[in-house]
């Protein structure tokens, strides 16, 4: 699979992350709200799936795939969405968000409440793979998502989610054995991971190699081509190796795998509503 496009795209997202500018966009516009386990990202994608604009908050709303704060939750998205609508001069109206694969009804439930509870009406909520899988361009093969809090696994065909597994392995673990191996606070670990990646790589291998033997378990004997990495977690050079040394499986990761998801909702929402309309 060829991810160079989609690592232009999410090289342009990151510059709207970071720059907080919009683009104009044309026609109806499509959110996505992506609510993790440490922050709340929101995307717009125009009608003809152009990303005009991004934000980004630090949260801690959501654990292990459960809105933990409620309250916090609506907060945050409802400021999110009015940075965005103040930025962009317009104001948004559908939104779509994802859940953990295999989250019961009154999970997503929650989550739609979220977002109608900040203002939205809601499109669709997807699971984060189905949703990873759209902007990836992607049909088949095995999405992995690291985030701050689970590692998850889904195995896709044709686009749709056939099995999936998760388990509390995450960012946050990484940051727990680098605090312990370098007598650090939880929020200097944190950032001691991003800065010394090179340095603190050794530290967290086990952990790495925890996250690999949950996929290569959960895929047993599963016919697999390849695996695609996403996630904030994901993001050190040494991972895809690392994933082909212990599952045996070709593996590709996009250059920005953190805004793989959240950009995901957003576009598979501007799918499912065109579906909608062709029908
Ligand atoms: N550049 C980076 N290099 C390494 N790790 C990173 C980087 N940026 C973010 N992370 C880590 O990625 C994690 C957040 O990833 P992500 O945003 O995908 O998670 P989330 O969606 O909030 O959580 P979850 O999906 O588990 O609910 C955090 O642990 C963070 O420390
Ligand atoms: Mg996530």
């Amino acid at each position: 699979m060829d991810l160079t496009k989609v690592d232009q795209e999410a090289k342009a997202f990151h510059k709207l992350v970071e720059t907080k500018k919009v683009k104009k966009g044309k026609g109806t516009l499509y959110t996505g709200v992506d609510l993790g386990t440490s922050s709340i990202v929101l995307s717009v994608v125009d009608e003809e799936g152009k990303f005009i604009a991004a934000a980004f908050e630090k949260a801690h709303a959501v654990r292990d795939g459960i809105v933990v704060d409620y309250v916090g939750a609506v907060e945050v998205t409802r400021r999110l969405k009015q940075d965005l609508e103040d930025r962009l001069g317009q104001t948004l109206d559908l939104a779509g968000a994802a859940v953990v694969p295999g989250a019961d009804k009154s999970t997503k439930e929650v989550v739609q409440n979220v977002l109608e509870g900040a203002g939205f009406t809601v499109g669709k909520i997807f699971e984060e793979p189905e949703a990873a899988a759209v902007i990836l361009g992607i049909q088949d093969g095995a999405v992995v998502d690291i985030g701050g809090g689970t590692t998850g696994i889904s195995l896709l065909k044709g686009g749709r989610v056939l099995a999936s597994f998760d388990e509390a392995t995450g960012g946050h673990h990484m940051n727990l054995v680098l605090a312990g191996a370098y007598h650090l606070d939880y929020e200097e670990a944190e950032s001691k991971k991003i800065s010394d990646k090179k340095e603190i790589f050794p530290v967290i291998k086990p952990v790495a190699e925890k996250m690999a033997t949950i996929v290569k378990d959960f895929l047993g004997d599963k016919e697999v081509d390849t695996l695609y990495l996403v996630g904030g977690a994901t993001d050190f050079p040494e991972m895809e190796a690392l994933f082909e040394r212990v599952t045996g499986l070709e593996t590709q990761k996009p250059d920005y795998p953190i805004y793989i998801t959240p950009m995901g909702i957003a576009l598979a929402l501007l799918e499912a509503e065109d579906g909608r309309t062709d029908n």
